[in-house]
């Protein structure tokens, strides 16, 4: 149901007149096409900057512990909205320094002055982040043949995809260890270690053989400064993945033939260029990534189950499309 508050926040979603230069809104890299990714590698921000990070899919939020690939400060959706809006490096909507001159262009619109009014909402930055927050935080996928086959229609799978699954929760590939839960995002072991027991190396890299990841990104490190922390990012959904290639926390798969290489050769070998070096023997990543061996139809099963976990209605929702015409968005 689409309550005042979340008219508005629609509708301040997909509006570029957020942005510095009215260039860019939540929606230009979040598109539900994509369930809310952008299909870029690495997005660019309202100055053309390159982002450090792939553009994280937008639903289920309330079920999340962390938000971003490697922040374990942030919570929810309300508090990650800082980001994009105010940051200064990279920035994303560069509000910073701008924030009267901004509210002045939402606030004259006599469209929004009712949209406010119907909300109950003042007319202020406070209540535009709240608004954002509500219509992201209702953006809900649970409609994927799998959660019809787990709630007991049982030809919602095809036997290859069911094989799929058989191996996806199998104890020689452990998949399922980390991508558990019901958004496969919660591992189901814990270590003694706090909240960072949440983040892992997968052996994406191990540049030059020194057991690093490239500089712009060495994920949780970047917050912890602690060397253990090196490489490690965040278990992202499996959900809906058949709408947001290319994958991993830069984006550096381009499918998931790719991303099953990657783990069945226990980490990835990058064999020439600036980022040269063998994953598989990064001594930060987990044990759990040790390769294993898969036949091609094998492969293909789990790749088929996988996409099973894809919600076609979540993405055609036509209360999540961008409610502009093209011509509006034009400033
Ligand atoms: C320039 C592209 C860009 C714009 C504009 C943008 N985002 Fe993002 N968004 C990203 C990227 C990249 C990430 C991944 C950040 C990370 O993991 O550190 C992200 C992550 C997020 C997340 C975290 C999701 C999760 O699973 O943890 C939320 C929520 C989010 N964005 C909401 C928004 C909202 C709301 C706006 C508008 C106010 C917005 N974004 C504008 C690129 C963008
Ligand atoms: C040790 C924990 C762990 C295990 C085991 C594991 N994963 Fe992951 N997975 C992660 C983490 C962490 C990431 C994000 C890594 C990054 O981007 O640097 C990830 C990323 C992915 C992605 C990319 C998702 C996206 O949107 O970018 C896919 C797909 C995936 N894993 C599937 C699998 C499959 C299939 C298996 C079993 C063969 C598996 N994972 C085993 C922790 C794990």
């Amino acid at each position: 149901m689409q309550t005042n508050q979340i008219e508005l926040g629609w509708y301040l979603f997909y509006d570029r007149r957020l942005s510095i230069n009215n260039t860019r809104s939540c929606g230009t890299c979040h598109n539900p096409q994509f369930a809310f990714t952008d299909g870029y590698k690495r997005s660019l921000g309202a100055f053309a900057d390159l982002h450090n990070r792939n553009t994280q899919p937008l639903f289920n939020l309330n079920n999340l512990k962390y938000l971003t690939a490697a922040d374990s400060n942030i919570h929810s959706a309300l508090q990650q909205i800082e980001n994009p809006l105010f940051n200064e490096h990279v920035i994303e909507m560069g509000v910073k320094r701008h924030e009267v001159e901004i509210l002045n262009r939402i606030i004259t619109d006599s469209h929004y002055q009712s949209l406010f009014t119907k909300a109950g909402y003042s007319f202020n930055w406070k209540y535009i982040k709240l608004a954002i927050s509500q219509f992201e935080q209702q953006l809900v996928s649970y409609n994927a043949p799998y959660d019809k086959f787990i709630n007991g229609d049982t030809g919602a799978l095809n036997a290859s995809e069911k094989a799929g699954k058989n191996l996806f929760f199998s104890a020689a590939l452990q998949c399922a260890s980390c991508h558990g839960g019901k958004n496969f995002t919660t591992p189901i072991f814990t270590e003694k270690t706090k909240d960072t027991v949440y983040y892992y190396n997968i052996g994406l890299y191990n540049v030059n053989n020194n057991n690093e990841y490239p500089l712009y990104d060495q994920g949780l490190y970047e917050q912890t400064k602690n060397t253990n922390d090196m490489g490690k990012f965040r278990v992202p959904t499996l959900r809906n993945l058949a709408f947001t290639a290319p994958y991993f926390h830069d984006g550096s798969a381009a499918s998931l033939q790719d991303v099953i290489s990657h783990y069945a050769s226990g980490g990835r070998i990058i064999t020439s260029g600036e980022y040269i070096g063998n994953g598989n023997k990064n001594i930060f990543k987990h044990p759990f990534i040790k390769g294993f061996s898969l036949t091609e139809k094998e492969k293909l099963n789990l790749i088929n189950f996988l996409l099973s976990l894809s919600d076609s209605s979540f993405v055609k929702n036509p209360l999540y499309q961008n409610p502009f015409t093209e011509d509006e968005t034009k400033y």
